[in-house]
């Protein structure tokens, strides 16, 4: 058996997504809507992991972090005050023939590439996307849909302040949808309109950033190798001081090599101070901190470790993908794909598999399948799968990364056993029903 890739082109992923159900084109009956996709029943339970997975190492894993679900919508004051509303900018030229438009900064060259036109000089173009709140449609009504979880954080600093009587330096994390009009889009779910953000802030005394930064960047990495993927396909990079957010100081991305090239994945900004003193100044409310020692109040600087939760889905998936050279049950050389993804963020957890649809198996089989399930100690799915030849079987569950099959097979009738087949290795070993449970459990969760 020799694995002989472990780099997949973006059209192999794309079309494994849609055939096994992890991801689709939104509105595809419509023809679908550009850069938009929708997760499917495997892609959602994806998608679920690795947040929660994010959750238990920043929140639950640390003393120094609390969590927050703040709403998409807020007072359009958030956004002048954050900057956002002015300075959210990306770069565009316009084709002056087609007018169709691209993002200064990844040109190539200095044509239109859809029609061969001249390129208007470059302008600021803002990001942010609008929406009109409550009946009248008039300027009052004007809002935006948050580009950045972020600032959610920075207005309710004082409110989780007061609540948890927090010191510093301490954390506050949050999931949730950012929305930002790119120019250009494309690369699958690399960059669209509408995307997921895991990020924290981590406030910190002004002068102690520095060294935060670093810790935060080395936390961060951990994170993704502690997950399984492979550190060669991960690298660092500073921003150039002339790429920098209106807001940061420094900010190292983590990146990660797609099938296209190196992409960004997560940022880790040093935001300063920017934040909290600009909406201090503008909604006249003291967001800062009560150092006991110094007996002095002191606005926090800030470390922000921000990552796309569809960016890092893409990256784990394409991370995963294996194919192997392998010898089928009738002898024949076959490929296997697999997906080698951890247990803990696998989509089905196990798949319980009777040899056949014979009646005779079936009501072990669903027995054991309700008994796995229902101990509720795998975490994720557990799938009860007869459709088609058990060798089908297994290559299904090896595409979608299942890390462990349970097969019942007539003998499982007379002794009380089952085989456990090892996705990676492929080895089966034979249990009894009545350890199963526990023996599965070791095996996913250690
Ligand atoms: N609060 C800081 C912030 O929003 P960012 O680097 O602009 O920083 C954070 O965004 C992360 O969100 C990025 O590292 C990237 O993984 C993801 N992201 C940004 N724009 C995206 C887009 N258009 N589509 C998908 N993910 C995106």
């Amino acid at each position: 058996m020799t694995a002989f890739s472990t780099t997949v082109d973006l059209g192999t992923m794309v079309s494994l997504c849609k055939r096994r159900g992890f991801i689709f084109q939104s509105s595809e009956i419509y023809g679908g809507l550009a850069s938009t996709w929708d997760y499917g029943p495997l892609g959602v339970e994806l998608k679920n992991n690795v947040k929660n997975a994010w959750w238990k190492a920043m929140v639950w894993g640390r003393a120094d972090m609390v969590g927050l679900d703040a709403a998409i919508l807020m007072h359009t004051d958030v956004w002048k005050a954050s900057g956002h509303a002015e300075r959210f900018n990306d770069p565009l030229v316009e084709c002056k023939e087609c007018h169709s438009r691209f993002r200064a900064d990844e040109l190539d060259e200095q044509i239109c590439s859809n029609c061969g036109g001249e390129l208007s000089e470059p302008r600021e173009f803002n990001q942010m996307l609008q929406t009109r709140l409550g009946p009248v449609q008039d300027d009052t009504s004007l809002t935006y849909l948050r580009p950045e979880t972020a600032q959610g954080i920075f207005v309710n600093f004082g409110n989780v302040l007061t609540a948890t009587r927090r010191k510093l330096p301490f954390g506050i994390a949050q999931i949730g949808k950012s929305f930002r009009n790119e120019i250009t889009t494309g690369s699958f779910t690399f960059r669209t309109r509408e995307f997921e953000i895991m990020e924290l802030e981590y406030f910190v005394r002004p002068g102690e950033d520095e060294g935060w930064h670093e810790r935060w960047v080395k936390d961060c990495m951990a994170w993704y190798t502690g997950l399984g993927m492979n550190p060669e396909h991960l690298q660092l990079r500073d921003h150039d001081p002339k790429e920098l957010a209106h807001y940061a100081k420094a900010t190292t991305d983590i990146e990660y090599q797609f099938p296209w090239g190196w992409g960004e994945m997560q940022g880790i900004a040093n935001r300063t101070d920017f934040d909290l003193k600009a909406h201090s100044e503008a909604s006249g409310e003291s967001l800062t901190f009560f150092d006991d020692d110094a007996k002095e109040h002191i606005t926090p600087y800030v470390i922000e470790p921000s990552a796309g939760v569809d960016r890092t889905v893409l990256a784990f998936l394409v991370d995963a993908y294996t194919e192997e050279e392998t010898i089928s049950a009738n002898g024949k050389e076959e490929t296997r794909v697999l997906l080698k993804l951890h247990p803990e963020l696998a989509p089905i957890k196990v798949a319980i598999l009777p040899l056949s649809r014979n009646e005779k198996l079936a009501p072990l089989a669903k027995k054991i399948h309700q008994s796995v399930q229902s101990s509720g100690v795998m975490g994720g799915l557990v799938q009860y799968d007869d459709a088609q030849s058990i060798g089908r079987r297994y290559r299904r569950q090896d595409e979608v990364g299942t890390p462990l099959c349970v097969t019942v097979d007539f003998d499982s009738l007379d002794d009380d056993a089952v085989t456990i087949r090892d996705r990676d290795t492929m080895a089966q070993e034979r249990v009894n029903i009545d350890d199963l449970v526990d023996e599965l459990k070791k095996r996913l969760i250690g």
